[in-house]
């Protein structure tokens, strides 16, 4: 193959793996995979000046836009940087800069070096400081207006936390979801029967997509920023100065900021970094080094929309071969089936990895994983262990492709694939072994009843002898049965009984999270407590009721009132066994001043008259502009006229602002 044609070949490749990781948000290779491709590419390009054309992957920023949603035009473009994968290349950056500026050899420039992290870049828009827009970056020039999905991530303010806030300032930066969010989505996901993401960029990418916020929002993504686009302040000085100016504003930055002297301080801060970053608790992916002084970066510029001034460099991604000794199908607690390699075991990151996720069929179909098979397993987003890919010229002669098997490893039913869903399952709710199994594991749990001396072995037992076939069964076990189990004594017995006595009373919400019902993590069972403050009121809720708590979406309402419609009986059957379920704080009722009308007067300090109305109404009440016989309350504040001498006339109830906002409920937002 000569120049030419390898050029062609990895165009195309390459175009077909940016699709994939862009568009379907479903990489087939490792970005490390991906990023050898490129690199070789942009070295032939180099070397055949000639052959660069304009649809060459390098020529090209980002991604095409996927659709949906309406187009941004950037007021300045969004750049791209240039990667660097070894010191040397690092050292050549610093020397192109010298040249550039014609600097003295001997004068070392000051670099700003920032975490990479592994997100998605947001531009977002505030107007007088308040958030206006927020976009992707798209191809660099237009992005996908994703204001609604960007609002709701915590950490992006509503206002700028500055006096006097720019006209306009765009601000940019990074996505991403940290390792304990992304794992707890992925628990959801499989617990729902939804494909799990491959790794935390991508789980950030599909949740700022949704075209529901509602969904984005119960997706904790955080964003940290680094740079500003069009804006009216002043430029900052530097590069540090800018971070400086962002967090001042209330814009969250990434505290892992290092200045360094010379280029020989960046590399010894990149290696340095190399182990440290592993944990950190989001990825990182690499180090972007910047020219620190303003004046230098505007003398530098930049080239093919990556700015001369910076450079991202790339960590080798933790990668490590093995072989697949096993594939092992596991039944979670709602009957899905998830395939998993058992893997020779291999450190792979610091951390001894004998386990991947297959995810499901398809995934495996896809890539063609077998018994036998030698694979590239990564750490995914350094979190998951996954196979990345099968090294084919290392398989065994007689492999055969893996299918699934038909019939549930635990209880031999026919496994059924739901209509719409990714994921299999064993549909024998109630008496599969290993989903009761999965079911109690979970109900006894640390963050559930939490009872001590019982781990998953022990119920096995338990459900082997047949002393357990319900959560409500744990209640009513007798010292006696368990003295028949193998291994078991009486110093055993007494320690089991007590934990499960000890275990009986929980609150509210460990009650609701050990119940297991699908969408319901920790979080969830929490704000359904302190909403409903009572067993009874949750379980006898409607959809409609559900869905107006604040953070409980539509999927999450219906599996709720799904899973109690049908499992009134077992909460009795637990309720029987002597659990005993304490009532959460009792909710504040939402129509406390249902019946009252209410008068404004005079001003008002902390409430503008249209929020203390609004407060008012949603509490139940009335609120009105003038006093009569059938008003209930004025509040009147400095310089009062005529509506209070006709409210003390009549006898009505006269408070001050501070008087009102005291009467109100703890919980409700005064703005
Ligand atoms: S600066 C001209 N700083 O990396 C400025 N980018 O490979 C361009 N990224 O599109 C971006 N952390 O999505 C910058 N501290 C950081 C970053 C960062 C992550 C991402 C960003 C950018 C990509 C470029």
């Amino acid at each position: 193959m000569d120049a030419s044609e390898r050029i062609s070949w990895l165009r195309t490749e390459i175009a077909h793996h940016n699709a994939l990781y862009y568009i379907n948000d479903a990489p087939t290779i490792s970005d490390a995979e991906y990023d050898v491709l490129l690199h070789e590419l942009i070295a032939l390009e180099a070397a055949n000046p000639s052959l660069i054309s304009d649809d060459s992957p390098t020529q090209r920023v980002g991604a095409p836009l996927s659709g949906g949603f309406a187009e941004v035009v950037h007021g300045r473009p969004m750049l791209s940087l240039a990667n660097a994968f070894s010191a040397d290349e690092l050292i050549e950056f610093d020397a192109r800069i010298r040249r550039f500026l014609e600097l003295d050899q001997d004068a070392d420039i000051q670099y700003c070096c920032e975490l990479k992290l592994d997100g998605l870049a947001v531009s977002i828009t505030y107007n007088k400081g308040v958030f206006y827009r927020a976009a992707t970056r798209g191809d660099g020039t237009t992005g996908e207006d994703i204001t609604a999905n960007v609002r709701t991530i915590r950490s992006v303010p509503l206002r700028m936390t500055i006096e006097d806030a720019p006209e306009l300032c765009e601000v940019r930066g990074e996505v991403y979801l940290p390792h304990a969010e992304f794992r707890r989505i992925n628990d959801l996901r499989e617990a729902a029967g939804d494909a799990t993401f491959a790794n935390p960029r991508n789980a950030a990418a599909g949740s700022l997509r949704q075209q529901d916020p509602k969904i984005t929002a119960e997706r904790r993504l955080a964003a940290a920023f680094y740079s500003i686009g069009e804006s009216t302040t002043p430029e900052p000085q530097s590069q540090t100065s800018l971070l400086e100016w962002l967090r001042s504003a209330g814009l969250h930055t990434d505290s892992h900021v290092q200045l360094c002297n010379g280029i020989h301080d960046v590399v010894a801060h990149i290696e340095k970094w190399e182990q440290l970053r592993s944990a950190l608790p989001y990825d990182t992916d690499g180090m972007v080094v910047k020219v620190n002084d303003a004046d230098m970066q505007r003398r530098l510029g930049s080239v093919a929309r990556a700015p001369r001034w910076a450079i991202a460099y790339k960590y080798p991604a933790q990668q490590v071969e093995t072989i697949v000794e096993d594939i092992l199908v596991q039944v979670g607690r709602t009957g899905a089936v998830t395939p998993l390699a058992k893997l020779r075991p291999v450190v792979c990151a610091g951390v001894t990895v004998s386990r991947a996720t297959l995810h499901n069929q398809s995934e495996i179909d896809r890539k063609d994983v077998r018994i036998g098979d030698t694979v590239v397993i990564q750490r995914a987003g350094e979190v998951i262990p996954e196979v990345v890919s099968v090294v084919v010229a290392h398989r065994p002669e007689s492999s055969v492709q893996y299918v699934i098997p038909p019939h549930c490893p635990s209880c031999g039913t026919e496994l059924v694939r739901p209509d719409g869903e990714a994921v299999i399952r064993c549909p024998n709710v109630a008496e599969c072994p290993a989903q009761l199994q999965t079911r109690l594991e979970h109900f006894v749990s640390r963050l559930a009843f939490n009872i001590d001396g019982l781990g998953g072995e022990r119920l096995a037992q338990m459900i082997d002898a047949g002393l357990v076939k319900s959560a409500a069964d744990i209640f009513r076990v007798k010292p006696d049965d368990l003295l028949g189990l193998d291994r078991v004594g009486t110093k055993l017995v007494e320690n089991l009984v007590s934990g499960i006595d000890a275990s009986r009373t929980v609150t509210l919400s460990r009650f609701i999270y050990a119940l297991g019902i699908r969408h319901i993590g920790e979080r969830a069972a929490e704000i359904l407590a302190n909403h409903f403050g009572t067993l009874s009121a949750l379980r006898g809720a409607s959809t409609d009721t559900l869905v107006k708590v604040h953070e409980i979406g539509l999927s999450t309402a219906e599996s709720i009132t799904e899973w109690f419609a049908a499992h009134q009986e077992t909460i009795d059957d637990i309720l029987s066994a002597g659990v005993i379920v304490e009532d959460a704080a009792v909710p504040v009722s939402r129509d406390i001043l249902a019946g009252q009308i209410y008068v404004f007067t005079g001003a008002l300090e902390r409430l503008t008259r249209e929020s203390a109305e609004a407060l008012v109404r949603s509490l139940g009440g009335t609120a009105t502009g003038s006093v009569s016989k059938k008003t209930t309350c004025l509040v009147a504040g400095p310089g009062a006229g005529s509506k209070l001498a006709k409210a003390e006339s009549l006898g009505i109830t006269v408070i001050d602002e501070a008087a009102f906002i005291a009467s109100l409920p703890d919980d409700v937002d005064i703005k």
